[in-house]
Order: C-alpha cells, then structure tokens, then sequence
C-alpha cells in the first residue's frame, strides 16, 4: 500500500510539473469583463502553432499593426526559422526587400540608402518615442514583439481586446473624447482607435477576415513573436519528462529489490 501510494505521489509530482510548464495559466487580474479564451492551437503541453494561421497574422501585422507598432525583436529570418510561419528562405527576402534601411554613408557623408535583408530587423514605424506620441494624441504604441508576455491574461488579452471595441459605455464611465472605449483595458479609455474592420486584409489564402479572424490569427502571430522557440522548448519538455518518469520507475523498482530482504 505505502508503495502505491509513493508511486501516485510520484506521477503526482511529474504530472504537475509537466502541467504548470504550461504558459496558459496566466492570471487575469482584476478585469471587469471576461477574456474570451477561443482555444488556440498551441495550447497544451504539446500544441504546436499552426502555419497557416502565423502567417495570416503577419500579414494582418504588416498591413494594419505595423502602421504604428514596432516589433523590434524580430528579424527577417524569423519569418523562414523552424517552428514560427516557416515561410521559404526566398520569400522571407522578398519581404525584407520591401522596407529600406539608412545605416551606412557614402564617401562624401551622404546617407545611403538599401533594401532590407534577412538579417534586419523588421522597421519602426516612427523615427523617435516623441515622433510615435506626436502622432497618437501623447499615448505611445508600445513595441509589440513581447506584448504578449507583458500583459496579464497574454494572448486571451490581446485577443479580447482587438475585439472590444464598439461596445456602449456603461453608466457611470467616463471617456476622453480622444480615447476609445474598450472594457478589456485597464480604465475603459483606449488611446488606441479600432484598428480592425471586417475585411481590413484580403488574405492571400482565400480566409474570411472577420475582426474576429484577424484577431486570432495576429495574437497567434504575436504569441510566437513573444516566444519562437516555443515548440522546441515543448518538445525538449516533454522528452526531459518522459526521461524522468522512465528514470523514476527504474529506481523505484530497484530501490524495491535492494531493500527487499533487509527487514
Ligand atoms: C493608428 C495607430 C495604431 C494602429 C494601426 C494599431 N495600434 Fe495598437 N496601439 C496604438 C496606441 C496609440 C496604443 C497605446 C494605447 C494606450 O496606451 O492607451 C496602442 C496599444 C496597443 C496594445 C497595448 C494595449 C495595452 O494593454 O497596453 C496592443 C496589444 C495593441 N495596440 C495591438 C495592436 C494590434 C495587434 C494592431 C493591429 C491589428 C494595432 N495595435 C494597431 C496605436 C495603434
């Protein structure tokens, strides 16, 4: 009996651990509003990111987000690396192409200008802090490579709050006539307009872009931005575990024997 109980008590143990790897189980904090929480694809101990869905998502990013959001972490080659939208090596140049960079200068001091390659990072919309304020009534678009990280709630956050617009103000709430109001930020006031209609993207793979698609498949987007090497810490996870748990019942089993005629 005691032995079982060791046993349960184990699996216990390896189980939870393997459980609270989970980045799910953020906390929601104090929102008056529940998130919406549609189940993504790389939830789970083992969920993965599904391809289709990143790859939406950056092009909702770069036709609507990347107006005003930087997300300095990332480089172009991200876009083609193993566990992110694995787009092919060729097109992720193309992308890069298509933005330019001045960081380097002539032989008379004049600035010269290239095309981006796969290893720059991805453009600031803005040239300073002050610039991007100027521009959004003194609130500043914050970087959005790790935003999913930083906020309470994570993706589920992001999710509802690209979705919380349009909604009536409630009695008793007052908004700034330049803030928009949206129950899922901290206050209700947003500085941040709506920033996705129905169709505000035409996807290159035949997808409806409802609000509510555009808005799963860019917080998908935003999700591996904030951690690429989730699927290979997933996997690392899960081998690591099942060694463990092989690991454990061999010495179980052989603690037992060693001690069985001892007393
Ligand atoms: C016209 C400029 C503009 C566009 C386009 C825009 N945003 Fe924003 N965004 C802002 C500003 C300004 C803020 C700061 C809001 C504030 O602090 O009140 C913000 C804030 C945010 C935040 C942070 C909210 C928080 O909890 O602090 C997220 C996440 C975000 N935007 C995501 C997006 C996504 C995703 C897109 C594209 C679908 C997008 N934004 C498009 C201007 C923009």
């Amino acid at each position: 009996m005691f032995e079982l109980n060791k046993i349960s008590f184990l699996l216990f143990l390896i189980f939870n651990t393997l459980f609270t790897f989970d980045g799910d189980a953020k906390s929601a904090g104090g929102e008056t509003y529940d998130l919406i929480k549609p189940g993504f694809s790389f939830e789970g101990a083992t969920g993965t990111f599904d391809r289709a869905q990143l790859r939406r998502g950056y092009q909702v990013y770069k036709e609507v987000c990347a107006s005003c959001h930087s997300m300095k972490q990332l480089s172009f080659r991200n876009l083609s690396q193993k566990g992110g939208p694995e787009y092919t090596e060729s097109d992720a140049k193309i992308f890069a192409s298509e933005f330019f960079i001045t960081d380097s200068f002539d032989d008379y001091g004049d600035p010269i200008e290239r095309a981006r390659v796969l290893s720059d990072r991805f453009p600031d919309p803005y040239e300073s802090k002050e610039a991007a304020k100027a521009s959004n009534n003194g609130a500043y678009p914050p970087d959005l490579s790790l935003i999913v990280k930083a906020r309470s709630g994570g993706y589920n956050y992001i999710y509802s709050l690209l979705q919380g617009y349009g909604k009536e103000i409630p009695e008793g709430v007052e908004i700034s006539d330049t803030l928009s109001y949206n129950p899922w930020f901290p206050g209700g006031g947003i500085a941040m307009y709506q920033p996705l209609y129905d169709e505000s993207v035409e996807y290159e793979d035949g997808t409806y872009a409802s609000i509510e698609q555009m808005s799963a498949d860019v917080t998908a987007f935003l999700a591996w931005s904030a951690e690429p090497e989730m699927e290979e810490r997933k996997r690392l996870g899960f081998i690591v575990m099942s060694f463990l748990f092989i690991f454990a019942l061999l010495m179980f089993f052989t603690t037992n024997r060693l001690w069985r005629d001892v007393h």
